[in-house]
């Protein structure tokens, strides 16, 4: 585990750096943060090093992962970006957004990271590790986030551990992510704007830069067009059982609050989490996976989930509630 502080500048230069180079360009697997949520990563030009991260998570093969670039103009080396795709780019990257377009023929992202499709999912984070690798080892670095297939994301290196450690050569801790959900994805192919997950970048921020609406999957949707499989009906899902938009709590339930009014028969709940008692979207989004692994933990049957409004980062936040509470297989 390599534990870095952000708000010291000479992380860069930590002696472990190499070693995590070196990790990446064998094909190894590292825990990476972003301001999203935890990333594992691997070398995108090499199919070897891809596999392991399908291995690792369980991951069915379907699901094509998102590349991670230090800058557009590295980005426009592996995608053909149209004059909406240029804007976007410009207006939230570095940041929570993940951009679909064509793959450009002279990419190097190998065909297994784009699970054989035309088209190339790609993201320059905020988050200053993710990035600063890239640029270190000189590729795009693949990295779905860091759980297993279908479970809860990480937001903290503590839940990578738990998850993946045996799978990793490094953990790199460098706390809590900001943001706590996974980026928004939209599709920029055939002229058209299309929303694949709602996520950290809100539907109106888009569209106030674009000038016009996102075509497609509102969160509900989606479920017979699973265009970014993130979309499959049941992810992020923990053991106990979800109830959506509770409104009561029974006796040895879980509960997931938000906002400063409690639901009849809080005090029953063996375990309880509020997002955020100010009622504050931003930081119900920054901990709502670290509450799922909490709540989860306690063994409750059942968690119960207070309504949380749609709009803003709502749209995110309900789309993995509504996903962690649909029927599994
Ligand atoms: O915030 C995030 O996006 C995090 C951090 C680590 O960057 N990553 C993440 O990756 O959430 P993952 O693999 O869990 O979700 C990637 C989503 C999947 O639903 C996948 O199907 C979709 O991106 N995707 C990737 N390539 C695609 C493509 N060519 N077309 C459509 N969807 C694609
Ligand atoms: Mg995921």
């Amino acid at each position: 585990r390599w534990t870095v502080d952000l708000t010291q500048t000479g992380w860069k230069s930590a002696p472990e750096v190499p070693a995590v180079c070196r990790a990446l360009a064998e094909g190894n697997l590292v825990a990476i943060p972003t301001e999203t949520v935890y990333g594992l990563a691997a070398d995108a030009t090499s199919s070897i090093a891809c596999a392991k991260i399908f291995a690792a998570k369980g991951r069915p093969q379907f699901n094509p992962l998102i590349s991670h670039l230090p800058t557009l103009e590295a980005a426009l080396e592996h995608g053909d970006f149209n004059d909406d795709a240029l804007k976007l780019a410009n207006a939230f990257w570095p940041g929570p957004l993940t951009l679909v377009v064509p793959k450009k023929a002279s990419s190097s992202i190998c065909d297994l990271a784009t699970a054989g499709l035309n088209t190339v999912a790609l993201r320059v984070p905020a988050g200053p590790v993710m990035r600063f690798l890239s640029s270190k080892t000189d590729a795009p670095l693949a990295a779905p986030s860091a759980n297993l297939s279908g479970k809860v994301s990480t937001t903290t290196a503590d839940a990578v551990a738990a998850d993946l450690g045996p799978s990793l050569s490094y953990i790199i801790d460098a706390g809590a992510c900001s943001v706590g959900v996974e980026s928004t994805i939209v599709a920029l192919v055939d002229g058209c704007a299309r929303l694949l997950r709602p996520g950290g970048v809100t539907r109106d921020s888009l569209e106030a830069v674009l000038g016009k609406p996102l075509v497609g999957v509102s969160a509900s949707a989606s479920q017979d067009a699973p265009q970014a499989p993130g979309m499959l009906s049941s992810h992020y899902a923990p053991s106990a059982a979800v109830r959506l938009d509770a409104t009561k709590v029974a006796p040895g339930d879980a509960l997931l609050s938000f906002g400063p009014h409690p639901l009849p028969g809080a005090g029953n709940a063996c375990a309880e989490f509020n997002l955020s008692s100010t009622g504050n979207l931003t930081e119900a989004a920054a901990s709502l996976f670290t509450a799922l692994r909490k709540l989860d933990a306690s063994g409750a049957a059942t968690i119960n989930v207070q309504n949380i409004p749609e709009n803003g980062l709502g749209e995110a936040i309900n789309d993995r509630l509504r996903r962690a509470a649909a029927p599994r297989d």
